[in-house]
């Protein structure tokens, strides 16, 4: 660490490192007449609950299992009876004839009334961010504020939401160039990242509004103390100053998308956290080398911030040559799980959820629900060529009892996708005799379960998963418990290295995968077909009827959600170049029936954006968007986005609260 300013060049992406250098095979050999249709479709569920409706889409059923009516769209309007969105590049958010889109919570609003208030200048303190709604929204949930109670109600709730990354030409009036950070720069930037607990309620004319002072109100940030729980707690890898019995840390970072469980809590995502840290050391343990951990410097130079404080030095996970309890030489292996909030409890301590594995967390879904069953979790690893993970836990889930111990202890499985169309999860398990035979193979060794998974990735590729065009989110549909999953790009993969489930070299566009399970949820074999290819007007997805046009063209599929009427929801979140150049115009959203593959283009975002995160009211009548990153190719001195507050102002990351003007169903 230098004591002289220093310029430098700060990386403010997203981006994802490329890590997985493992040779897992990739099929090359064997990708003739890939893709033949797959024989879960002719029997989907969905299909024929279709047929006995009359209609494309399905009935879904609640989570008990329970089926539910569909809800009813106002007027017969029929669902996905909207005109499309076209594609464009205007600075607003465009939505079909007959809706309204209006900003709502953008970064800087303030939870506690009027204070502190939001400047456009961008000067609020670190300590004002604390108290305000943070930067880059992404991953979000609307509990009806009678969630605890199996109540349905669609005025009045907890929306909350992640906040991914920041932006350093956004969140300071003038940018930042110079190493050491300014300790009350980096302040602002840790409280920017995190997650927002916002109550929220409609008024009488249909808008919806903060609920001002709400002790629910809350924000949690990149320094807010957590605990871990499961296999990983008590490690002596977890073992840090902060916590030399290795049961907390603090913070949670990079937050991408999110999940949400049966018992009413908020499970947020730790998705490229290493770049967050650095290790200068000769060599890097493989829980920092596997993942990226820097060697040179954190993305933000957090670990720089000066006047110095234990907060931020804690991003120099370099070995003291003391003991752990010492310095924070562990301190990256308490980041990249999954961490479970009670929204409804603003005392409640985030707990990092170790059995569902570390990785680049990107979402976290849980399969279809059965009383007396395992619950059923999948997460994609976003990384290029990396993993589809499953958790099934240990203990049956009942209704009544369900909780956060479901999560503490269970299999984490990833994902082989075979060349014939059936798959496999295999148990990362240090009592499994194949993992742990694979592993010995390979010359691996793990010293206990926690081992294991603190080394998530290591372990997939022992045991030879299929690597992925980087797995993005997933979605069950509610009925039928099928699968879905985006693949967003993998410009890198080439000819050789493609494989039926991968079957584009140079993906640029992306992709979205499901899959069926055999006879239960938990079960360990699979059936998985390619439900769209992404691309260009023309693009066709082989062995359906499916070819892009005009309506819904796209690329880079991102967030992906089902509503409770069975349309499934499709985010884009396409690079600068590719919206710049490319035939797509800016990210966008779409909504397609999962059993005719129609699909229509719904919303076009403003200017350098990403459309990502989306939740609903229980009766479909308010649906929440995130727009993150307005204008991220802005300069201090030039803002290329002024969404949403126009004119010449600074861009800002917020919800989109959208209606339909006649009260109806979105996405009729
Ligand atoms: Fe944070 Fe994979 O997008
Ligand atoms: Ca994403
Ligand atoms: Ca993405």
């Amino acid at each position: 660490m230098s004591d002289s300013k220093t310029n430098v060049s700060i990386d403010n992406s997203g981006v994802d490192p490329q890590n997985n250098f493992s040779l897992n095979p990739t099929f090359a050999a064997i990708v003739e007449g890939r893709m033949a249709r797959r024989r879960f479709l002719k029997g989907s569920v969905g299909a024929a609950v279709a047929a006995i409706i009359g209609g494309p889409l399905v009935a879904c059923s609640s989570s008990d299992g329970e089926p539910t009516p569909v809800v009813p769209p106002v007027n017969d309007a029929p669902l996905l009876g909207f005109t499309a969105v076209p594609a464009g590049r205007a600075d607003t958010v465009q939505v079909p004839a007959g809706y309204t889109a209006t900003a709502f919570l953008p970064w800087g609003t303030p939870l506690a009334g009027n204070y502190p208030p939001f400047l456009a200048d961008a000067t609020n303190s670190g300590a004002e961010q604390e108290q305000q709604v943070g930067m880059h929204h992404d991953g979000m949930h609307f509990f009806p504020i009678d969630t605890r109670s199996a109540g349905d109600n669609s005025t009045e709730g907890l929306l909350v939401f992640n906040h991914e990354y920041i932006d350093h030409n956004l969140i300071h009036p003038n940018g930042i160039d110079t190493v050491p950070r300014i300790a009350d720069q980096v302040r602002k930037e840790v409280a920017a990242h995190g997650v927002t607990v916002a109550h929220i309620q409609q008024q009488a004319d249909g808008s919806w509004a903060l609920v001002n002072n709400s002790p629910f109100n809350r924000r949690i940030t990149g320094a807010t103390p957590m605990e871990l729980s499961g296999p990983v707690r008590g490690s002596s890898k977890v073992i840090t100053k902060y916590s030399p019995d290795g049961s907390r840390t603090r913070g949670t970072l990079n937050n991408c998308g999110n999940g949400f469980t049966p018992w009413g809590t908020y499970l947020t995502c730790e998705e490229n956290w290493a770049g967050y840290f650095v290790n200068a050391d000769a060599e890097q343990p493989r829980e920092h080398s596997r993942y990226g951990v820097s060697s040179s410097n954190g993305r933000y130079f957090w670990e720089t911030a000066t006047p110095a404080a234990d907060v931020y030095q804690r991003f120099n996970a370099a070995s003291t040559g003391a003991s752990a309890a010492e310095d924070y030489r562990n301190e990256p292996n308490t980041f990249g799980w999954i961490v479970e909030i009670d929204p409804f409890n603003p005392d409640s301590v985030p707990q990092k959820r170790t059995a569902l594995g570390r990785f680049g967390h990107e979402g976290i879904i849980f399969g279809k629900l059965e009383e007396g069953k395992p619950v059923v979790l999948y997460s994609g690893d976003d990384s290029t060529f990396e993993y589809i993970y499953k958790f099934v836990s240990a203990a049956p889930y009942y209704k009544n009892t369900a909780g956060g111990h479901l999560l503490n202890d269970g299999t984490l499985y990833v994902a082989r996708f075979n060349e014939d169309g059936s798959g496999d999860w295999l148990a990362l398990d240090i009592n499994n005799t194949d993992f742990v035979a694979k592993a010995a193979s390979a010359g691996v060794t793990f010293t206990d379960q926690a081992d294991v998974l603190l080394n998530t990735r290591l372990a997939a590729d022992v045991a030879g998963a299929t690597k992925m065009d980087r797995p993005e989110w997933g979605a069950v549909h509610p009925d039928t418990g099928e699968v879905y999953f985006t693949l967003t790009n993998n410009s890198r993969r080439t000819e050789q290295q493609t494989d039926a489930a991968n079957p584009r070299a140079a993906n640029t566009t992306g992709h979205i995968i499901r899959w069926h399970e055999r006879e239960t949820q938990s079960a360990t074999t699979f059936d998985w077909d390619i439900f769209l290819l992404a691309g260009d007007v023309g693009t066709e997805t082989p062995d359906t009827e499916l070819v892009l046009t005009a309506d819904n063209h796209l690329a880079s599929p991102d967030g992906l959600w089902f509503d409770k009427n069975g349309l499934l929801w499709i985010q884009t979140d396409m690079s600068g170049s590719q919206q710049g150049e490319g035939p797509f115009g800016n990210n966008q959203m779409l909504v397609a029936d999962p059993v005719t593959r129609q699909m229509k283009r719904f919303l076009v975002g403003p200017t350098d954006c990403e459309v990502t995160g989306i939740s609903a009211t229980p009766d479909m009548k308010t649906l929440f968007v995130n727009i993150q990153h307005p204008g991220d190719r802005s300069t201090p001195a030039e803002f290329t986005s002024h969404w949403p507050d126009g004119g010449t102002s600074r861009p800002r990351s917020a919800t989109v609260v959208i209606t339909k003007d006649d009260g109806g169903v979105i996405g009729s």
